[in-house]
């Protein structure tokens, strides 16, 4: 069973096999970790993006991690919250998870994931925490190879959320 571990770090610093980028669906940049991600990755990264068209809401795609210390970036497209009553828990848990079977698919063992939708599209932080860690614990167990998760946060109000449920 993998490692289930939450951190208060800058994602974009992770030499992990990949970090989750909360994208929106252009994935053509923005601000937040997506603007971090794409700073630190370089312009070949928008480049690789732009060939995509793309990407739902709830879906993930993998790219190369450039400039990046990690090897590769999966992105994917958070929910914007509206009052939750408009699919917005399901499509977060569907952002995990959809993530991590893509990381499966390419046989990549480490995967750090930022708070998906806590920033600007205002998912609250503690039922978000606890979507994120049910979904990863479900789907794990379709993805044997898997040695690491790593809850990436980003203040140490975030990092207790996470605590609490691990
Ligand atoms: N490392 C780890 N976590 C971070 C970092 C970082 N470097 N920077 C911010 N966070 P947000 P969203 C945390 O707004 O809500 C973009 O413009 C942050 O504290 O980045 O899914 C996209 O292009 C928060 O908890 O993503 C989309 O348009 C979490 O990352 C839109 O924002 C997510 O905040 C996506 O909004």
């Amino acid at each position: 069973m993998a490692t289930l571990q939450a951190i208060c770090a800058d994602i974009t610093t992770l030499p992990l096999d990949a970090i989750v980028n909360a994208a929106n669906s252009s994935l053509l940049g923005g601000g937040g970790v997506d603007g971090a991600i794409h700073r630190a990755a370089g312009r070949q990264l928008v480049e690789e993006c732009r060939r995509l068209n793309g990407c739902k809401t709830g879906q993930a795609k993998l790219t190369a991690a450039y400039a990046l210390p990690c090897r590769h970036v999966i992105h994917t497209v958070g929910p914007v919250w509206q009052d939750g009553r408009h699919g917005e828990p399901q499509l977060l848990a569907a952002c995990y998870r959809n993530s991590l079977l893509l990381a499966h698919t390419h046989a990549l063992k480490s995967i750090a994931f930022p708070g998906i939708s806590t920033g600007v599209y205002r998912f609250p932080k503690d039922e978000a925490a606890r979507i994120a860690v049910d979904s990863v614990r479900m789907t794990l167990q379709e993805c044997p190879g898997i040695e690491t998760i790593t809850f990436c946060c980003f203040s140490d109000q975030d990092l207790t959320f996470y605590q609490n449920l691990l």
